[in-house]
Order: structure tokens, then C-alpha cells, then sequence
């Protein structure tokens, strides 16, 4: 229901919702660019939709006009950003709204990109097209919070999980498996939104981990694989290592010999120096900036426990994943505990729990 003050109908906002759900379902494919969803519709009918391609183009706007059949118009578009107005890769989606005879629009917000801010309202307008801004704004700020930081700050948007048993380890030698396979599923849709993925040498070391996708069909979109090593004591027979393909391995290291570095190398690994903090940590940041100069826009961070905390403590993460899975683990031989619980919730004020039927295991979200 539209409150008095709100100019926009429930129909409107309903229609706007569905066009990020479009979105969603390209979060993280964009490269670039955002990932923008599209509804158009005619007396009161859907008549198009449309997305943003695979890496960045065609736009989403540029879809939904290409791929209706009616013709448009009079009808209304509502997108979830403002669309672009400049020649870049692609000509301009206001110049094809424009043509199309699409009469009414409604954006959210506006584009923060310089070039594109603001200017579509006027060149909308001018050609007689009535533009609605302002529906589902605050959605629309949370949704784009990761287009923004890369943007703004140059810097990937960096997304963190961790797993713990019922009593609160998160690993123990006698039995490996933390949550159950539902739980599985989502780190892998994970993986499949975010074009890198980070952990230590300790990690790798320990876990042998594959750190692909694994979801039917989306093996292709495996993340690039990230690896803290300050002095390359990554075991090469690891399964990362050993499949390391040309530029999808990268690992961050700060003193080793020079045999060890030739040894990475032939294995197609990409080193990158890096320096340490007073704690001869990686200095974070440092590691964040060059990962977005090689094309990161979305990190995940699947680290262990010191890295973890770490990282709650600097705030780094922008959102976290805490699962909690149904079993305890023995604590019999080898194990870690967490022990940061009361630090993510100081750091982190948003806790929300996903309602993802995941059987007894629970994922609580924690965002700035
Ligand atoms: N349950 C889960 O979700 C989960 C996920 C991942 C791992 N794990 C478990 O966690 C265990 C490993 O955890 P861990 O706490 O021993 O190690 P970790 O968090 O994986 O790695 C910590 C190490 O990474 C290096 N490092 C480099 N830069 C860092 C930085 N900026 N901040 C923090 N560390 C940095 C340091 O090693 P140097 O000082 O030697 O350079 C540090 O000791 C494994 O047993 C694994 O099974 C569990």
C-alpha cells in the first residue's frame, strides 16, 4: 500500500522489486559494470525484461527494448539504476528508450558513475519522457553498496564466512565436516557470485581445499583463487596448486628464496610482492588495491581463525557469513575454536538471519 506522501503505487514498487530480483540474479557476473534488472510494461502488463549481460554488456534496458515484440509505445520502464546516456562500448540506453516510445520511467537512484550521474533525467525529460525517480531507493542503495565501493574507493567489495559446530570450533582433526550439504550448496553459490576467493597458506596447507564452484552447470564461474603466503610455504602437491592455470592463481608473498619463486612460477602462479604490517601481517589494504588493479570487484574470504578475526577487527569485511552447524565436534585430539562472536557483533551492528531452510544448520548475516 502507497502511504499520501509516497507518489508511487503498490503496483509500482511490486514491479520494482521483481526488476532487482532480474538484477540479482547477475550480482556479481558484471565485471564493470552493475548489474541492473529491467521490467517493462503495457496497460498493466509485463511485457519485457531484461539484464545485464555476462561481464558488463549489453545493458539491461538495451535487452528488454531488443527482446519485446509489442510495440512500446506508451509503455513503462522501470529499471533498477539510471540508465546510461553516454557513448562508451555501447551507444547510449536513453537514446534506444528514447526511440523505443517508452513514455514513463522509474529509477531509484542515480548512477554514481561521473558520467553518467544525473544527466538522464534532463535528456529523458527533454524528449518528453516522464521520469519517476525516488521508488525503492533505500533497496536500491543496499543493492549497488558493492558497485559503489568499487567505484568510489576502488576496491573490492569483500564478502567473509566462516563455519562453526555447535560447540563453536571450526575445525577439528577427528571430524572434518562443520555443516551439512544444504550449507555446502550456498558456499558454493558464494563462490559463484564473487570473482576471487582468499585464504593462507595455513588454510591450504591444512585443508586441501578446492576452492571452485561446484553447482551443476556453473563450474565455468569458479572464482580466482587468492593465497596469503608471506614466505611461500604453500605444500606443492595441493590441489590449488597443482591445477593453477595461467593467471587464476595468485599468491601473495613478501620474502622467499629465489628457488621458491621460480618453483611457483612454473607452476603458472602469479606472485605478487607485498608488504607486511608491524604484526608481519599482510597489509590488508595494500592486498585489496592490487587485487582490484588485476580486475577483483568481489572477494570472498573463506579464512581460518586468525585471519578471520583479523579481519572483523579492521572491519574489513563488508558483509559476513556465520554458520552454525547442528553437530558438535570431538575435541579429542587437534581442534580451533571461535572465539570472536561477541567481536563480530560489536564490529558489525546489522545481524540478519537468512530464513534458508538450510536443515538445522542457521546462516546469520553480518553487515556494517
Ligand atoms: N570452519 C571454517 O569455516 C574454516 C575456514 C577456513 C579454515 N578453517 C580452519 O582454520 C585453520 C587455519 O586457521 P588458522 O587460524 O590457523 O590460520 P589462518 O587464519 O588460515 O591463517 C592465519 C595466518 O595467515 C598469515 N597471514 C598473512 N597475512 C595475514 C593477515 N593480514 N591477517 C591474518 N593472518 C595473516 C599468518 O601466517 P604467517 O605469520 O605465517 O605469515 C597467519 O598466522 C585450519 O585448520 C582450517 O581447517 C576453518
Amino acid at each position: 500500500m502507497s502511504t499520501r506522501k509516497d507518489k508511487f503505487t503498490a503496483q509500482d514498487k511490486q514491479i520494482m522489486k521483481l526488476a532487482f530480483n532480474i538484477a540479482s540474479s547477475r550480482k556479481g557476473l558484471t565485471g564493470n559494470n552493475p548489474s541492473v534488472g529491467c521490467v517493462i510494461t503495457k496497460k498493466n502488463q509485463i511485457v519485457s525484461i531484461g539484464r545485464t549481460g555476462l561481464n558488463g554488456r549489453p545493458h539491461a534496458e538495451y535487452n528488454a527494448i531488443k527482446d519485446c515484440h509489442e510495440n512500446l509505445n506508451g509503455s513503462k520502464m522501470y529499471v533498477t539504476l539510471e540508465p546510461c546516456n553516454h557513448y562508451g562500448k555501447t551507444p547510449p540506453c536513453t537514446k534506444k528508450i528514447i526511440k523505443s516510445g517508452i513514455s514513463h520511467i522509474y529509477y531509484p537512484i542515480e548512477d554514481i558513475d561521473k558520467k553518467v550521474k544525473g544527466k538522464s533525467f534532463k535528456i529523458l525529460t527533454k524528449n518528453k519522457i516522464k521520469v519517476y525517480r525516488g521508488l525503492l531507493k533505500s533497496l536500491s542503495k543496499d543493492f549497488y553498496k558493492s558497485y559503489n565501493i568499487n567505484r568510489k574507493k576502488k576496491l573490492p567489495y569483500v564478502t567473509g564466512k566462516i563455519a562453526v559446530s555447535k560447540n563453536n570450533l571450526i575445525y577439528s582433526k577427528k571430524n572434518r565436516k562443520i555443516t551439512n550439504e544444504l550449507s555446502d550448496k550456498f558456499t558454493h553459490v558464494l563462490r559463484y557470485k564473487n570473482d576471487s576467493i582468499l585464504i593462507t597458506y595455513k588454510t591450504l596447507n591444512k585443508d586441501n581445499p578446492k576452492l571452485n564452484c561446484r553447482l551443476k552447470g556453473l563450474e565455468g564461474f569458479s572464482p580466482k583463487k587468492i593465497i596469503l603466503d608471506n614466505k611461500l610455504n604453500s605444500k606443492l602437491n595441493k590441489f590449488v596448486i597443482t591445477k593453477a592455470n595461467k593467471n587464476d592463481t595468485i599468491i601473495f608473498y613478501n620474502e622467499a628464496s629465489k628457488s621458491k619463486v621460480l618453483h611457483f612460477k612454473k607452476k603458472k602462479i602469479l606472485l605478487i610482492k607485498s608488504r607486511l604490517d608491524k604484526n608481519k601481517y599482510f597489509y590488508f589494504q595494500d592486498v585489496l588495491k592490487k587485487l582490484f588493479k588485476i580486475g577483483c570487484r568481489n572477494l570472498l574470504i573463506e579464512g581460518g581463525g586468525i585471519l578471520t578475526n583479523n579481519l572483523i577487527k579492521k572491519r574489513i569485511f563488508n558483509e559476513f557469513y556465520f554458520y552454525k552447524g547442528e553437530r558438535a565436534l570431538s575435541k579429542f585430539s587437534d581442534y580451533l575454536k571461535f572465539e570472536d562472536f561477541d567481536l563480530l557483533r560489536e564490529k558489525y551492528k546489522k545481524k540478519i538471519n537468512l530464513n534458508l531452510k538450510l536443515g538445522r544448520d542457521k546462516i546469520t548475516l553480518f553487515k556494517k
